[in-house]
């Protein structure tokens, strides 16, 4: 298997296969695979890897570590963390308690306390690891939620009058966390941006003074860190004064961008992380680690306690803050090992891996943005702060145009919608990606878009 892999790897490095994307139907994948089930049923083809099966997952998944892949922003794993997580797949130590993680879990202290420093957190920082921004920043919330609301939601469930202000350009996770904790549509109150997606301040001021003469509770302050769909950078310093003056929780959803914080080149758009009283940031986006390993910061360490407090007898003895028993603090209760693919490159590696691959990939960024300011058919959106860059072929259907790169290649970008508009999105994520395949990838639209006429 071992073999395989290899082989696949450098296939796909080396861009060997026609495109980085299969695109087919999803209903042809799945007649496909409902076939190969009925197939299945005791064929007893023995090993896994024998009967041919691991060739057809990799034909038909997306090749991330083609260097043409320029969509979503998921890690293009290092490969030693792919070999690393077989074993601790193997291993499955459940990480709930300390004696289902006596490796991982005292590992998972140490390597988020040491990474909280990077967010400038201060001495009482620390955090937990967990599957995904999406459960980050729901933990986060309800940490908020805590140490901020006036009654104790945990105890006594909760009324309908609480809020949490976002720009309208927050990831959707975000909405959903407040609707989860019961809030309702109503709970969360979106804030107007700029024209460059940036939140508002004089916007963000007006809407809390709104909400709160209706009768809400604002309990907290989420700022982007990046926008899922531009990349921008919300004024974290702003909104870090803008919670002080409110007594509000201040939280990053750095899901995507914080990682930044490893860059001194690129660290600029995270002034006023310091300040925040929680951070999300996904190691599964542009640090390279598999997917999902997130990193939940607090800025006091023990805030993590408050999210949840769960009496369990047959795991735990009291309910004490223990950082030995990690379900404490994480919404699951198993979860996997995660500290150790993200202790083991920073034991191989120190900080400086992160720091050349945020660099890698926000240069990516720029290097497109500048290509695309060279050539008077495309305009882009905006100067890119991270590795994702926006633009769009002026007067053409630009969500025909990414069909068609869908279904005929090689490149592989994305769309988003901005101002009621498509435009074209790639985040670059993969750091083989060179200046060459960057300007092929413009080539490739103009000459799609003349040849399926989808030029004005
Ligand atoms: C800003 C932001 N927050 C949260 C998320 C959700 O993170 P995850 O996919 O790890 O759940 C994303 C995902 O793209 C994101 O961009």
């Amino acid at each position: 298997m071992v073999e395989k892999l290899a082989v696949y790897l450098m296939d796909s490095q080396t861009r060997q296969f026609d495109k980085v994307l299969p695109h087919s139907a999803p209903e042809e994948r799945l007649t496909y695979w409902k076939l190969r089930i009925k197939e299945a049923g005791g064929a007893e083809t023995g090993a896994l890897w024998k009967g041919g099966f691991l060739e057809e997952v990799m034909a038909q998944s997306t090749r991330l570590h083609d260097p043409r892949y320029a969509g979503h922003q998921v890690a293009v794993p290092l490969p030693q963390l792919a070999w690393l997580q077989a074993a601790t797949a193997l291993l499955n130590n459940g990480m709930a308690i300390d004696e289902m993680g006596p490796a991982s879990s005292p590992m998972e202290e140490t390597v988020m306390q040491e990474l909280a420093k990077y967010m400038g957190l201060g001495g009482e920082s620390g955090g937990i690891l967990c599957h995904g921004g999406t459960l980050a920043n729901l933990t986060a919330l309800l940490a908020a939620r805590q140490r901020k609301a006036s009654g104790n939601a945990w105890k006594q469930g909760t009324e309908p009058r609480y809020a949490v202000l976002v720009s309208e350009q927050a990831h959707y996770c975000v909405d959903r966390a407040i609707r989860v904790m019961g809030w309702g549509e109503a709970g969360t109150v979106k804030v107007r941006t700029l024209s460059n997606h940036q939140i508002d301040p004089v916007a963000l001021q007006s809407t809390f003074e709104e909400i709160t003469g209706r009768g809400f509770e604002v309990i907290a302050v989420v700022g982007n860190a990046c926008t899922t769909s531009t990349g921008v950078f919300d004024d974290l310093e702003m909104l870090a004064g803008f919670a002080e003056q409110y007594d509000l929780w201040f939280h990053v959803d750095g899901a995507h961008g914080a990682a930044q914080v490893f860059s001194q080149l690129n660290n600029g758009p995270l002034k006023g992380i310091e300040k925040a009283d929680s951070v999300a940031m996904d190691f599964h986006k542009m640090l390279g680690v598999p997917a999902l390993c997130t990193g939940l910061f607090y800025r006091n360490g023990t805030d993590a306690y408050a999210a949840f407090s769960q009496k369990a007898a047959y795991l735990y003895e009291n309910d004490q803050d223990e950082w030995w028993n990690l379900s404490k603090r994480t919404f699951e209760c198993t979860k996997r090992m995660l500290s150790v693919a993200v202790f083991g490159i920073w034991e191989a590696h120190g900080p400086k891996l992160w720091e050349s691959l945020v660099d890698r990939l926000v240069d990516r960024a720029r290097v497109a943005a500048h290509e695309i300011e060279q050539r008077p058919q495309w305009e882009l959106f905006a100067h890119p702060q991270s590795n994702i860059v926006c633009f769009r072929l002026i007067g053409a259907d630009n969500a025909d145009l990414r069909q068609a790169m869908l279904e005929n290649g090689p490149y592989y970008v994305v769309k988003t919608e901005l101002n009621g508009e498509t435009w074209l999105r790639c985040t670059f994520q993969n750091p083989l990606t060179d200046d060459r395949d960057i300007a092929a990838l413009l080539d490739r639209l103009e000459e799609l878009a003349a040849s399926c006429s989808i030029q004005p």
